[in-house]
């Protein structure tokens, strides 16, 4: 098991690590490169700009139909819901159809109502987990169109749904998803460039994005060098019963992400906040004791998260402040009090993905510096096969 390790100590560390090439699997003859050397994929007799730049093979045939849906529902449980929220945005702002996310469990609570002109995103690393599958059997029976974003070919979702992706992360271990995540928001930001294909306004948009794609596993390789840094702050922070972490746009998925592996792993309290809501009752915990992490990058969140750093600085907040490598006025507004973690910037459609790689880290060195397993957590299974 040392060797299927790849010389790490844990699968999560592993995941975790590999996460460039697994992206960059993800996106495997998949996305081209054309607006950035256009003449090395130029064939005779074709505009090099009006080739499509993103193929997705497994959804060809279904496209026409999905751009016609009334409606998106993305349905997952746990991290996978997590990575449908993180896309939420760049799905609304390049399809224009309404976008909902459904937890799995709760839309069977509910009995949901669902129609045959909506299409049903069914998110999954496993493929297997019940709660998911449950709601793929319901919306199949509602007339739906059900698609599939999976991370393992033949599995019961997989099988089950009308057409679908494989997001080909290769095979995920640790009880903890980690480059599932990063990989199911690659694939779903690829899926809503393909369904906005068609759209010429959306053409200019489209290729920022695709060009961000393309340097994505360098983005987050180079987020990876962090390891040092975060490994010391684990070490200021493991002995705390509780951490916050705020986030808002398309990094409140960040947010409850981190809170989430935090505390499936290392069994530190830790809870995601939408920091829109910060006001509405989160404020009142804030104290110069517990540690708030606030995911404060340059996307179009920027000056409203700045706005909420000096509201938390002003209550004597004990802040952790992740931002932009270039973001100086982050830099100064922290002004030396704060740790502050400074990732790449990459476009807003994919500043997630890099975002959820220090607090992956953080999630992992405080679990091993608690001393537990952090492949194993307790009471929790990789895939949950019951309802
Ligand atoms: C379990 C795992 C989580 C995972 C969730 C959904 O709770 O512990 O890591 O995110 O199931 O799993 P799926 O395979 O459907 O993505």
């Amino acid at each position: 098991s040392q060797i299927m390790k790849g010389g790490y100590t844990h699968f999560m560390e592993k995941e975790i690590f590999e996460q460039p090439e697994t992206i960059a699997q993800t996106m495997q003859g998949r996305v081209k490169i054309t607006p950035l050397s256009p003449m090395k994929y130029a064939v005779p007799g074709i505009d090099p700009y009006l080739m499509p730049r993103v193929r997705m093979g497994g959804l060809v045939d279904h496209v026409s139909t999905i751009r016609r849906s009334r409606r998106l529902m993305f349905i997952a449980c746990g991290t996978s819901y997590h990575a449908a929220m993180a896309c939420r945005q760049t799905v609304e702002e390049l399809t224009e159809i309404p976008v909902v996310l459904e937890l799995a469990s709760d839309l069977l609570d509910r009995r949901c109502p669902i129609f045959r002109d909506d299409t049903c995103v069914f998110v999954s690393q496993s493929g297997e987990t019940a709660d998911t599958f449950r709601a793929l059997e319901y919306a199949k029976a509602c007339g739906a169109l059900c698609v599939g974003v999976t991370n393992t070919v033949g599995s019961a979702i997989a099988r089950n749904t009308h057409c679908g992706i494989h997001i080909n992360a290769g095979a995920e271990i640790g009880v903890a998803s980690t480059k599932a995540y990063t990989s199911q928001i690659v694939a779903i930001t690829m899926m809503a460039l393909v369904l906005s294909e068609d759209a010429i306004s959306k053409r200019q948009r489209r290729d920022e994005i695709i060009d961000s794609l393309c340097q994505l596993p360098d983005m987050v390789r180079r987020t990876l060098k962090l390891n040092d840094q975060i490994k010391q702050l684990a070490a200021e922070l493991k002995d705390e019963q509780s951490c916050l972490m705020f986030g808002r746009g398309r990094n409140y998925a960040t947010a409850m992400e981190a809170a989430l592996k935090v505390k499936e792993v290392s069994y530190m309290h830790s809870e995601g906040i939408n920091a829109g809501e910060m006001k509405h009752g989160p404020l009142a915990l804030v104290d110069d004791k517990l540690p708030i992490v606030v995911v404060s990058t340059m996307d179009s969140m920027h000056s409203k998260m700045a706005g909420v750093i000096q509201q938390l600085m002003a209550r004597n907040g004990r802040l952790i402040v992740l931002a932009n490598e270039e973001d100086d006025e982050m830099v100064d507004i922290v002004a030396g009090k704060y740790p502050i973690i400074q990732v790449p910037r990459v476009d807003d459609a994919l500043q997630a993905v890099v975002n959820i790689i220090p607090l992956q880290l953080l999630s992992y060195h405080l679990t091993t510096l608690r001393g537990f397993n952090v492949d194993q957590p307790r009471n929790l299974a990789k895939s949950v096969t019951v309802t």
